[in-house]
């Protein structure tokens, strides 16, 4: 650390080290510098994302928006319970299925002229209003989409899966640690207003917690920096923000001095989470070389010695993000339940609620591009260098129309 006092260095490059070079980046500029990131309003293809908790979706039909294509989640009681996810729009004449019911085990029945469409491979199998010979039974279909419940959550596959073959496990797009450790979890998921880049690049972003945060009630014991010096680099598929340097107060020129130092308020954490030695031990097996990480198709972490928090951006459609949070801690027994309490007595609504708020309310009126970038948003051209480089399909923003 430094003191404030010291005379500020010259701006570092605006090339990330760790990674290959990239575009440099344009300042005042458009997007075209990252095409794939600026074609991507509606995300990415061939990725599972979380939805709604499982928990809220049983024989009633659930409609859910996911990266543009609107779907309709139901249980099939013909199949043990298990969610199915299909494309919500009757073939017939365009009317939402999730406006329709259940009305035969393990089928969805249209609620305008009664087409009826199995659960499991969204065939229509009967129509109603066409008596029991029906001649269009059998040749119209509507797509389903592979669904697995995992954390609680429903996660649906928005991609191709080949003839023959299954979509790519789910556990491919959960972060390794959330498979396989015993974990109590809390959370809660929101349909924002803005696009999913704004908000992704809002959690992985270097420069604002300091000081849009600074009056959030969750950092009201605190102490937060007023400005770092920043690297990122990758790790397992990951991008993360490392920390050369913490500010904790600074002076500047002929304008005045900012801290968020109070006599009340404990000075945080070391650099990275596995360092303190309290840290949880599966946390501290991650060996982060900093708190925040980044991946795709928009996931972001953020490690701290006992806990993480994890945030999915997940497209709804171009102007909304379903925002998942989850907070959680590799405990069992007694620690568990007391995490749970602690969770909805206070994490909920401080960290989950009113601090992500303030994050949701810049996602919400910023107005980018053109934009004019800074030092610290090396974080924000990091996460667009990810994604250029991941090779990834972009999401059509062609609405859906056929079955
Ligand atoms: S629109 Fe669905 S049955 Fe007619
Ligand atoms: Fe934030």
């Amino acid at each position: 650390m430094t003191e404030a006092t010291a005379p500020r260095r010259a701006p570092r490059s605006r090339t990330v080290p760790s990674l290959p070079p990239g575009p440099p980046v344009q300042d005042g500029g458009d997007w075209s510098t990252w095409p794939t990131y600026e074609a991507a309003a509606l995300g990415f293809r061939n990725f599972w994302y979380p939805t709604v908790w499982a928990s809220q979706v049983g024989s009633k039909p659930y409609p859910v928006t996911v990266a543009g294509e609107r779907i309709v989640l139901i249980r099939d009681d013909a199949a043990r319970g298990v969610v199915r996810a299909l494309h919500d729009r009757c073939p017939h004449r365009g009317v939402p299925l999730s406006l329709g019911r259940r009305q035969f085990p393990g089928t969805i029945s249209c609620p305008y002229h009664g087409w009826t469409y199995g659960l499991s491979d969204g065939k229509l199998r009967a129509v109603i209003t066409d008596g029991p010979d029906s001649p269009i039974c059998g040749k119209v279909a509507v797509a389903t989409y592979p669904v697995a419940e995992r954390l609680g959550l429903l996660f649906v596959y928005i991609g191709d899966v080949p003839a023959g073959q299954g979509p790519p496990p789910v556990e491919r797009d959960l972060p390794a640690e959330l498979v396989g450790n015993p974990l109590v979890l809390g959370g809660r998921t929101d349909v924002r207003a803005g696009n999913w880049r704004f908000a992704a690049e809002n959690g992985f972003d270097e420069g604002h917690a300091k000081y849009l945060h600074n009056t959030a009630l969750w950092r009201l014991f605190k102490v937060m920096p007023t400005w770092n010096v920043t690297r990122v680099v990758d790790r397992d598929g990951w991008i993360v923000r490392v920390q050369d340097e913490l500010h904790w107060d600074a002076t500047f020129p002929g304008v005045g001095t900012f801290t968020n130092k109070r006599w009340w308020k404990r000075m945080p954490l070391p650099d990275r989470p596995g360092k303190s030695p309290k840290a949880n031990p599966v946390i501290a097996g991650l060996d982060l070389p900093g708190f925040v990480s980044f991946r795709l198709p928009g996931l972001l972490r953020v490690a701290y010695p006992q806990f993480i928090h994890y945030e999915w951006y997940v497209p709804v459609d171009a102007d909304r993000v379903r925002y998942v949070q989850l907070m959680v801690r590799f405990e069992t027994g007694w620690r568990a339940q007391l995490f749970k309490a602690k969770y909805l007595a206070a994490i909920r609504w401080l960290f989950h609620g009113q601090f992500t708020a303030q994050d949701a309310w810049m996602v919400d009126v910023m107005d980018a591009p053109p934009e004019r970038l800074y030092r610290p948003d090396l974080s924000i051209t990091a996460l667009r260098r990810h994604i250029e480089q991941a090779g990834v399909t972009i999401q059509p923003t062609e609405p859906r129309r056929g079955h």
